[in-house]
């Protein structure tokens, strides 16, 4: 068996962070606690945690002709991540403007800018030159170009997995070409139309993926993950119990470590596992990528799952 590669078609920001006890109501100002600037973006953090588990991982992506285009191609280049199919244009990078509150919960606007660039054609080409074991995508960069790397994915009989973040309605071609969906609790009532905890909630989750014809993994923040594989009743994954300090960029970790998992053969309730874990590290710090665990440590988590895989 050839070894296996991530791609991941997606997103790069600049996460501007603002901590505070409470957030501010409308027309308030308030002082706040914390600022922290740090790489973001849904795609580079699922990129750079896969990457910390010693997988190799391409991703592809549009950055502004800017300062923070040039931060992020130098940490890709410091995580290992390939940038073959990275590409520079001409504007401003994505920044994230995010704030959290003393629970740790955050509220996010991402502003797309380069994103917006990402390239359908050099996404295929990455799908074709790289030859992933899956294509992961998010939300942050243009449905088109997605689907036309899970197009090229699905003709080669390679794994996509698309995280539906942030909500926003999905083009019908783009769910068709998707084998594994992970959208959190928001973005599956978003998407769904009904809560994915409470009465009744398997029987949704249950549903959601049979009628889109998708493996489903909703992330439920601190009460873990439910999985919803054809043919099995919903299953359950406990998170950790930790201390929270900031969510950003939780999920990011969960679906990288849940994706390295997958293509390093986990059962995909394995896989689930390992990345509640992974999560969980990640809630305890704060920022996005710099909440992440470190190489070392993240490959000290995976070992007694990976053994005998
Ligand atoms: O999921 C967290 C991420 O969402 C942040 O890094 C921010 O950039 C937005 O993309």
């Amino acid at each position: 068996m050839s070894e296996p590669r991530i791609l991941v078609v997606g997103s790069t920001m600049v996460d501007l962070i603002a901590y505070a006890k409470r957030l501010p109501e409308a027309g308030e100002t308030i002082v706040g606690d914390r600022f922290q600037i740090g790489l973001g973006g849904k795609g580079a953090n699922q990129a750079v945690m896969a990457a910390r588990f010693g997988v190799p991982v391409a991703m592809v992506n549009a950055v502004g002709d800017d300062a923070y285009g040039t931060t992020h191609m130098q940490n890709f280049n410091d995580e290992g991540i390939d940038t073959t199919w990275m590409r520079t244009v001409q504007g401003s990078s994505g920044v994230a403007p995010i704030w959290v509150d003393a629970s740790g919960m955050n509220r996010i606007i991402t502003i797309l800018g380069a994103n917006d660039a990402t390239d359908p054609a050099v996404a295929v080409q990455a799908v074709n030159e790289f030859h992933p074991t899956i294509v992961v995508a998010q939300l942050e960069t243009p449905q088109a170009t997605t689907v036309a790397a899970f197009r090229a994915a699905r003709e080669k009989g390679i794994t996509t997995l698309l995280n539906p973040a942030p909500a926003r309605p999905i083009v019908p071609e783009l769910l068709s070409l998707t084998d594994w969906l992970t959208p959190n609790e928001s973005e599956f009532a978003a998407l769904f139309g009904g809560e994915a905890t409470g009465p009744g909630a398997d029987e949704r989750i249950r549903a959601a993926a049979d009628a889109n014809k998708v493996r489903l993994i909703v992330t439920l923040g601190v009460e873990g993950a439910a999985l919803a594989l054809p043919g099995e009743p919903v299953r359950h994954v406990a998170a950790p119990k930790v201390s929270v300090v900031d969510t950003t960029g939780a999920g990011d970790s969960f679906v990288g470590a849940f994706s390295v998992g997958l293509v390093r053969g986990l059962e995909p309730m394995r896989a689930a596992e390992l990345a509640c874990a992974c999560a969980s590290a990640s809630v305890q710090k704060h920022g996005t990528q710099s909440s992440y665990l470190s190489r070392e440590e993240a490959q000290a988590l995976a070992a007694p799952y990976l053994k005998g895989a």
